[in-house]
């Protein structure tokens, strides 16, 4: 009869970050490389593949799920988030995740924490231009979660493109030891980018949604077709989104690596970045013109 292999052993919770460390540290001394996920819980498939990517590449993972207050601002959704750790570890559990942190506010930000991490000019366009302070809250918390776990990898959702810039950036400027892993967008069969701010969604915002998907699938196909000029990109991949969306931060066409602007041609590799609002959801997605495939398939 054939042998089922066994689970694999349920994540351990831990809220308290110096209990991580020592998890973490005990982990190093075993010989093990400690992999990394940060996330704001709520989990879905997109941040499966990246637990899943994690545990390919080390052979301890931790997942932190903390709700950072830090990099909301005053009208966004940080009350409402969608918060639930007994189903997000019992998500994780058949991924062979080691560690689950899952800190208190106040452990991450103690009476008297004033040390915030500044990012610059790659956080200055796109989500910074309209979410004040979110990078700083970002990278602030990033470099707290990267100080609890100190891993050797840690692995990011390339849908949050503008965040794995600043945090790579982060990470050079500041010498972490870690290498940061940028991990394609998973999409629903339908194309939609899977977020957990998706769930906000009624089910005719979930299909006006689409609308994204293919504002930046027409534009990719046009740059495949030789399309080159980033306005022409840009009003491409608008037009779609502008029929169904209740408003629009951007869609923008930049340096992929640098976020500059491009004046006239795309030259080599751009990302075609896009944020807007689907009923009173805030929804972002983008593809990189010249790596990515067209969202929508062939
Ligand atoms: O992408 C997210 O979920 C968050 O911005 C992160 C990286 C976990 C920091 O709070």
């Amino acid at each position: 009869m054939a042998q089922r292999s066994p689970s694999p052993p349920a994540p351990v919770v831990l809220l308290d970050p110096a209990e991580v460390r020592a998890a973490c540290d005990r982990a190093r001394a075993g010989g093990h490389g400690v992999g990394f996920v940060p996330t704001m819980g709520a989990l879905h498939q997109g941040h499966l593949a990246l637990v899943s990517e994690a545990r390919r590449r080390a052979g301890y993972v931790v997942v932190s799920v903390f709700v950072n207050p830090k990099q909301f601002g005053p009208n966004e959704d940080f009350a409402r988030y969608p918060r639930d750790l007994a189903a997000d570890v019992a998500k994780l559990a058949p991924l062979g995740v080691d560690v689950v942190l899952a800190p208190h506010v106040d452990s991450v930000y103690p009476p008297g924490d004033e040390t915030r991490v500044r990012p610059g000019a790659i956080a200055a366009p796109l989500e910074g231009a309209h979410r004040a302070g979110h990078f700083e809250g970002v990278a602030t918390v990033v470099a707290k979660l990267f100080g609890i776990v100190g891993p050797c990898v840690a692995i990011l959702g390339r849908k949050d493109y503008q965040q794995l810039l600043v945090v790579r950036r982060m990470v050079r400027d500041l010498f972490l030891p870690v290498d940061i892993v940028g991990h394609p967008i998973v999409r629903d069969p339908d194309g939609l980018a899977m977020s957990s701010r998706n769930v906000y969604l009624s089910p005719d915002e979930r299909r006006r949604a689409l609308a994204i998907v293919a504002g930046l699938d027409d534009a990719a196909r046009a740059f495949a077709r030789g399309e080159r000029s980033a306005r022409a990109l840009e009003r491409c991949a608008r037009a779609p989104i502008e029929l169904a969306a209740a408003s629009i931060d951007y869609v923008e066409a930049r340096d992929a690596d640098t976020l500059a602007p491009i004046e006239g041609d795309v030259a080599a590799r751009a990302v075609l970045a896009v944020a807007c609002r689907v009923g009173a959801t805030r929804l972002i997605d983008n593809v990189v013109l010249g790596e990515d495939a067209p969202p929508l398939g062939s």
